[in-house]
């Protein structure tokens, strides 16, 4: 599934209560079909709210996009979209379901009852389980697992809809070192699985190399495109690739842009853990 995003332009309320913040300023990016892209940028830069804008989320009171479209297999996308998904770092578990009921929640909503035959919905659901790693936690309670687990559950919740596009807004980085390892082995797996077109907001630039088919750098607000780059080397990406002279000039690259390209002081959080 392709998105075309062209001449976006988003505006926001001055916080000072005068006049408009302009977060993007005449963003053009198409994504095709069946890739994993990554898009960084410093914090603040508007990454959310470009996601936002793909994934059919409006703010409240705000003309959004303030100019440009956003189209999603050529059709304007002005709300929400059966085949695009979103997660998110706070996975959205409700915690009075058990995690089989979380991974099943879609199947609550009319739309999916009639779309997918209640059979279905439960063979995918144990597929999901299954394809997480989480069939012997089934009948717990989100309380009962850790936070990556939790971000599994919301993993298979939005995969079990077989989405054609997945927006994940920094998913894994509230997670520790070794656990947001594991996660990115899982996505790469779980993609390679239930194909969908991928894209996936990070502020880590290893997450970004590891993963990426292509990497997105927007640049300090009013942002615009500041790099795009794509990465050949198959996955799974070794730390030996990232300290090849390939993957560190991505990586230097992306940290230019990510400073604001005037020196280690300029721009946002940066992670890197090359
Ligand atoms: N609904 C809104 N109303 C007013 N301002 C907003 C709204 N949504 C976002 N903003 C502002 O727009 C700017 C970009 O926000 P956004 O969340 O898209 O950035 P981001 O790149 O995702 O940031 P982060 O890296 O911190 O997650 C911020 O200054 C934010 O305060
Ligand atoms: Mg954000």
């Amino acid at each position: 599934m392709k998105i075309e995003l062209s001449g976006i332009v988003q505006e926001y309320p001055a916080p000072e209560g005068v006049g408009v913040l302009r977060v993007l300023d005449g963003v053009d990016l198409t994504f095709e079909e069946g890739k994993l892209n990554m898009l960084l940028g410093p914090s603040g830069c508007g990454k959310s709210t470009l996601l936002h804008l793909m994934g059919g989320v409006r703010p409240l009171g705000v003309v959004s996009p303030t100019e440009g479209t956003v189209l999603i297999d050529g059709e304007p996308c002005t709300g929400h979209h059966d085949d695009v998904v979103m997660v998110f770092q706070r996975y959205l578990n409700r915690p009075d379901l058990t995690v089989r009921q979380n991974v099943a929640f879609p199947f609550r909503f009319k739309l999916w009852r009639k779309k997918v035959p209640k059979a279905e919905q439960d063979s995918r659901v144990d597929e999901m389980l299954e394809a997480v790693g989480l069939a012997d936690k089934a009948h717990h309670r989100p309380s009962q697992l850790s936070g990556g687990q939790n971000q599994r559950v919301a993993l298979a919740r939005a995969l079990v809809l077989r989405p054609r596009v997945l927006l994940a807004d920094e998913p894994f980085g509230a997670l520790d070192a070794q656990i947001r390892h594991e996660m990115q082995v899982l996505l790469v797996d779980l993609i390679a699985r239930f194909p969908t077109t991928v894209v996936f907001v990070t502020h880590d630039i290893t997450e970004a190399l590891i993963l990426g088919d292509r990497v997105v750098v927007l640049s300090t607000p009013p942002a615009r495109i500041a790099d795009d780059f794509t990465i050949t080397e198959a996955r799974p990406r070794s730390e030996n690739w990232l300290r090849s002279t390939e993957g560190s000039q991505m990586a230097a690259r992306v940290i230019e842009q990510l400073r604001g390209g005037h020196g280690p002081e300029g721009g946002g959080q940066v992670r890197v853990t090359v």
